[in-house]
């Protein structure tokens, strides 16, 4: 358990990330005493509320959760939330946070739960209040960028006021048991590492299908499609684990270390050669969908061919699809052996009641102890963006052609 007293201030602490994931993951940790004495949570955002409305959003938000919602626990819970009313680009916003942190800035996480639109005006003011010293800590959102040019630019906003290892980026599917299960699988057994290598493995895959189709969210998928959702980080991320070598220890800074060295030695294709190792396909009907264009080119399946320049796996063609619409959900890697043997490594392990608050917890609890293992580090994200930029553009001048499927079906390739 953590000693020092922790406070986590909350940008956009009244929006969705906070209701379904940050809320009740902390209720979790809380109930387990995971939390670190003096532990509180100072929520910021411009709706008009008290710091009683405040909590009493907060236990609706929990009530959503039944488990929770009956917990005796929660009122005692919701006592450690305070609230700070501003707009993001209003100075005064950041003097009013700074009086509610006086006396208690020993260690501080501040969580961007914000449109990446707000990064700058937030820590541009956070430095100009003097809320930014060494104790503190960013917590932020994948997406980083929405191309290689634009990640560079977050990053280097991100650097201009944090070291390396004061960021936290999240990308949850670090988080889930198969990969603690996947790392263990490769690393605690010797023989496993050597026979993963190309004279034993002929081909992998990873699968992330999602039996349902865009529903509400079409308007953020225009702006995206699958490849720029979930292939340039979960999927990539997820790469990075089943491929990379044995890193030098089994936690912290060197297993990141390890996920971005794998990545560098991926082959990158120019926008030209990207049509023989990607496929890309809309299910029919998702032009319909409400915040869809009727001639939308967005993808929402793809597959993509992925080869490594060096290593033990060099060659060896590794596959990452997704899609929305599919016939199953199905999140999986298969690594197909020569001698035809397979293994399955399903992604998620356990039936949990709440998958992405379980998760939450895991990255909350390893962000406070300090290990950032099951956080990207910058190189990861730049790299898995050289990668996936000159496919999102053949995309975008359409040389690689799209193709349609019948939803609950898997497309014809
Ligand atoms: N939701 C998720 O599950 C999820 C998952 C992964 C990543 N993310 C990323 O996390 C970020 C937040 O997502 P979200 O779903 O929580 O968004 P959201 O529901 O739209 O919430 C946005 C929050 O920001 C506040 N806000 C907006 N403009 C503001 C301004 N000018 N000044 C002060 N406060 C302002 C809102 O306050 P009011 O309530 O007062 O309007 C609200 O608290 C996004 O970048 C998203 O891509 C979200």
């Amino acid at each position: 358990m953590q000693k020092d007293p922790i406070s986590l201030v909350v940008f956009g602490a009244t929006g969705d990330l906070m209701a379904r994931k940050i809320l009740p993951s902390l209720f979790y940790l809380y109930k387990e005493k995971k939390l670190p004495r003096g532990f509180r949570v100072i929520g910021v955002s411009r709706r008009d509320i008290s710091e009683e409305g405040f909590r009493g959003k907060m236990r609706d938000a929990a009530g959503k959760f039944d488990e929770i919602a009956k917990d005796k626990r929660l009122a005692g819970f919701l006592k450690l939330f305070y609230f700070v009313k501003g707009y993001f680009r209003d100075r005064y916003t950041y003097e009013d946070l700074k009086r509610v942190l006086e006396g208690h800035d020993h260690k501080i996480f501040f969580y961007l739960a914000v449109a990446p639109k707000f990064y700058k005006h937030v820590l541009e003011n956070m430095q100009k209040a003097g809320l930014i010293h060494q104790n503190m800590f960013l917590l932020v959102e994948k997406p980083i960028g929405l191309d290689l040019t634009d990640a560079r630019e977050i990053e280097k906003l991100f650097a201009k006021y944090f070291k390396e290892e004061q960021i936290y980026r999240i990308d949850h599917y670090l988080a889930k048991s198969g990969m603690d299960e996947l790392f263990d699988f490769r690393f605690r057994k010797k023989f496993l590492e050597d026979i993963w290598t190309r004279e034993y493995i002929s081909s992998i895959e990873l699968k992330l299908w999602e039996k349902k189709d865009v529903g509400t969210r079409g308007e953020f998928y225009e702006g995206v499609g699958a490849l720029r959702d979930v292939g340039q980080n979960h999927m990539l991320a997820m790469l990075a684990y089943v491929a990379m070598n044995r890193p030098k220890a089994f936690h912290g800074e060197a297993v990141r270390k390890a996920r971005a060295e794998l990545l560098r030695t991926l082959k990158i294709y120019n926008i030209r050669q990207a049509k023989h190792f990607a496929y890309r396909a809309q299910y029919e009907g998702y032009r319909e969908t409400k915040g869809v264009k009727r001639n939308s080119k967005v993808e929402t399946f793809f597959r993509v061919t992925a080869f490594l320049r060096l290593g033990k796996l060099k060659g060896v063609p590794i596959t990452i699809e997704s899609g929305k619409a599919m016939p199953e959900n199905c999140k999986e890697f298969v690594v197909n052996f020569k001698d035809r043997k397979q293994i399955i490594f399903p992604i998620e392990t356990h039936a949990v009641k709440y998958q992405y608050v379980e998760e939450y917890k895991k990255i909350l609890a390893y962000a406070f102890a300090e290990d950032d293992s099951i956080f990207l580090g910058r190189d990861e994200v730049l790299e898995s963006w050289k990668f996936v930029d000159s496919i999102v553009l053949a995309f975008k001048k359409n040389l690689v052609p799209l193709k349609f499927y019948e939803p609950d079906h898997y497309p014809k390739i």
